[in-house]
C-alpha cells in the first residue's frame, strides 16, 4: 500500500477498516496473480454529503492530493465501509492460474535416483572448523543456490551474508559486516534469505525483523530497508518472533512466506498490500492437533497446486496444507520416532517428494509421496566431520542437475552431494 505512506495519520480509520474486511479474503488473494477491490456494500449512515465527500477522499489517497485529504479529515466515514471483495481478472480457481513453472527442464525420476554419498565441501572449511575469515564460516542456516554454481550463505554466527562463487576458495561478503548489530547495515544472527530479482530477503532474527539488500550493490555492507518487523518481536501481524525460513513463489513474486516460529505459525506478506496474514498454525498456541504447530521452522512449495509442506520441527512431523483453501494439516511424513527436530523439507520437480533436513538425526531423508518411511541419502545418522557425516544440517537445497546442496550447520560448512543417477 505503497500509496498510504506517510498519510496513514489521516486515513487510519480507512486503513484499519480495509485491513480487517480484507483480511476475510487475504488467503484466496495470495494465490491470485492479480486481484481488485471492489466496493460492494455500503452502510453510509451520513447524508449525500458525506459520501461525497468520502469519495473524493478515496479518490485522493488513490491519487495523492494531500489538499483533499485536509479538508476530508475532520469526517469520519471512512469506518463506514464494511464489505470488500476480491475479484480475480482471470480464473476463479486459483490453482488452474497458477503455470508451473520449474527451474530446469532436466528428467529427476526420484524414486530410483541415487546420490553420492560423500559431501564435497563447496564453501567453509572441510575439517569443520568455524571461522573469521572469508574462506571459513561460522554456523551457517540457509543458502540459496544459482544455476552456475554461485551460492549466497547465510553465515549466521558472522553476522554476515556471503557469495561463495562456483568453485571459490573464498567468499565475498555482500550483506552485514560481521559485527553484531542493528544499525541498517548491520545483522544479528541472519538465518534465512530469499532472494526475489535484485532484492535479497533476509531474516536478521535477533532482530525480529526481515532486511532487504540490494543484490546489485557492489559495496560490501550495503544498507537494508526493514520491510517486515517494524515493531520489534511479537505476535501481533505486524510483529514475528524468529522467522527461520523465508520462500517468495516464483509464480507471485509478490508474496513472501515466513515460517514464524516461535509464533507457532506460517505468515504471509504480499508486498502489493504490504498486508500479513497468517496461513498455518495459530498464533502463539502450539499443539500437535491438525490445525496447530510446534515450533515450524522450514516451510516448501508446491507452485502448481499451491500446497505448502511445513516442517514442524518440534512435533517431528512435515505438514502439507493446500493454500487455496487453507483449513487444516495433513501429516506427509513423520510418525514412530522416525523424524528428530526435522527443520527444513524441500521438494523434488514433481512437487511430491520430499527431501527432509532430519537435523537431530544428522541425516538427509528423501521420503518418497505417500510412504510411510523415508531414506537416506546423505549424513550416515552420526554426528561427524567426515565427508559422509554431517552434525545438524538445517537446509537442503538442489541445483538445476538436481545436485544436492546441504547446510552443515554445526560442521560451518556447505556440502554438495552430487547426483549420481536421475534414475530415468
Ligand atoms: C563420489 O564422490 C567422491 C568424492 O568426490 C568421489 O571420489 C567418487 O568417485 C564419487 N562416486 C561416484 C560414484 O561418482
Ligand atoms: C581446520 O582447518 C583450518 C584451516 O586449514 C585450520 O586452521 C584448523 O586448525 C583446522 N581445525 C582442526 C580442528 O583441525
Ligand atoms: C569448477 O570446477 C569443476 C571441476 O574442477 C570444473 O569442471 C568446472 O568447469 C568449474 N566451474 C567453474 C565455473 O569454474
Ligand atoms: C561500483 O563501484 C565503482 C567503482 O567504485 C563505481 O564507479 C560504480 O558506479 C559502482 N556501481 C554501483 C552500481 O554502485
Ligand atoms: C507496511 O506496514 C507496516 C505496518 O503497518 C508499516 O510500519 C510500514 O511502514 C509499511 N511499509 C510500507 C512500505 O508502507
Ligand atoms: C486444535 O487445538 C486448538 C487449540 O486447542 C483448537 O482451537 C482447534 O480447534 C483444534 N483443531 C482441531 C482440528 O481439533
Ligand atoms: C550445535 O551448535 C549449537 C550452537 O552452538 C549447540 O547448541 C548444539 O549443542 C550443537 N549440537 C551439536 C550436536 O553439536
Amino acid at each position: 500500500m505503497i500509496w498510504l505512506r506517510g498519510r496513514t495519520d489521516r486515513i487510519q480509520p480507512a486503513l484499519d477498516s480495509i485491513r480487517h474486511t480484507f483480511s476475510q479474503y487475504q488467503r484466496r488473494a495470495d494465490t491470485q496473480e492479480t486481484i481488485q477491490l471492489q466496493k460492494t456494500n455500503w452502510k453510509m449512515v451520513g447524508n449525500l454529503t458525506s459520501l461525497i465527500i468520502f469519495s473524493i477522499l478515496l479518490l485522493a489517497t488513490l491519487i495523492g492530493v494531500p489538499t483533499v485529504l485536509t479538508k476530508v479529515k475532520k469526517d469520519k466515514t471512512c469506518s463506514e465501509i464494511t464489505h470488500w471483495t476480491t475479484i480475480s481478472t482471470s480464473s476463479v480457481q486459483p490453482a488452474t492460474m497458477i503455470p508451473f513453472i520449474s527451474q530446469n527442464m532436466n528428467p529427476l525420476c526420484t524414486a530410483t535416483a541415487s546420490w553420492n554419498s560423500t559431501g564435497i565441501t563447496v564453501a567453509g572449511l572441510p575439517n569443520g572448523s568455524s571461522s573469521t575469515a572469508l574462506n571459513g564460516l561460522k554456523y551457517p542456516h540457509d543458502i540459496y543456490v544459482y544455476d552456475d554454481g554461485t551460492i549466497l550463505i547465510a553465515d549466521s554466527g558472522n553476522n554476515r551474508i556471503i557469495r561463495w562463487n562456483h568453485n571459490a576458495t573464498e567468499g565475498i561478503n555482500i550483506g552485514g559486516t560481521g559485527a553484531y548489530g542493528s544499525w541498517v547495515n548491520l545483522l544479528a544472527d541472519p538465518i534465512a534469505l530469499a532472494v526475489q530479482g535484485n532484492a535479497l530477503y533476509v531474516s536478521d532474527v535477533e532482530n525480529y525483523r526481515i532486511q532487504m539488500f540490494p543484490l546489485n550493490s557492489n559495496l560490501s555492507s550495503p544498507d537494508a530497508t526493514t520491510i517486515i518487523g517494524h515493531y520489534g518481536q511479537g505476535s501481533s501481524l505486524m510483529q514475528i518472533n524468529q522467522v527461520t525460513n523465508l520462500l517468495v513463489p516464483v509464480s507471485n513474486p509478490s508474496l513472501l512466506y515466513m515460517a514464524d516460529s516461535k509464533n507457532h505459525r506460517i505468515l504471509s506478506w504480499n508486498s502489493q498490500f504490504n498486508y500479513t496474514s497468517v496461513v498455518a498454525g495459530q498464533t502463539g498456541i502450539s499443539g500437535s492437533n491438525s490445525t496447530l504447530l510446534n515450533n515450524p521452522l522450514g516451510i516448501a512449495l508446491d507452485e502448481r497446486t499451491f500446497s505448502l509442506y511445513i516442517a514442524d520441527t518440534f512435533n517431528n512431523r512435515i505438514q502439507k496444507y493446500d493454500m487455496n483453501t487453507i483449513s487444516a494439516g495433513t501429516t506427509v511424513a513423520g510418525g514412530a520416532g522416525q523424524l528428530n527436530n526435522p527443520s527444513a523439507v524441500q521438494l523434488d520437480p514433481s512437487g511430491t517428494n520430499m527431501f527432509i533436513a532430519d537435523t537431530l538425526n544428522h541425516r538427509i531423508l528423501l521420503w518418497l509421496n505417500g510412504a510411510i518411511k523415508g531414506h537416506t541419502i546423505a549424513g550416515n545418522g552420526n554426528a561427524g566431520t567426515s565427508a559422509t557425516q554431517l552434525n545438524n544440517p538445517s537446509q537442503i537445497r538442489l541445483d538445476s542437475n538436481y545436485n544436492l546442496y546441504v547446510v552443515d550447520t554445526n560442521n560451518s560448512r556447505i556440502q554438495r552431494f552430487d547426483l549420481i543417477s536421475n534414475g530415468c
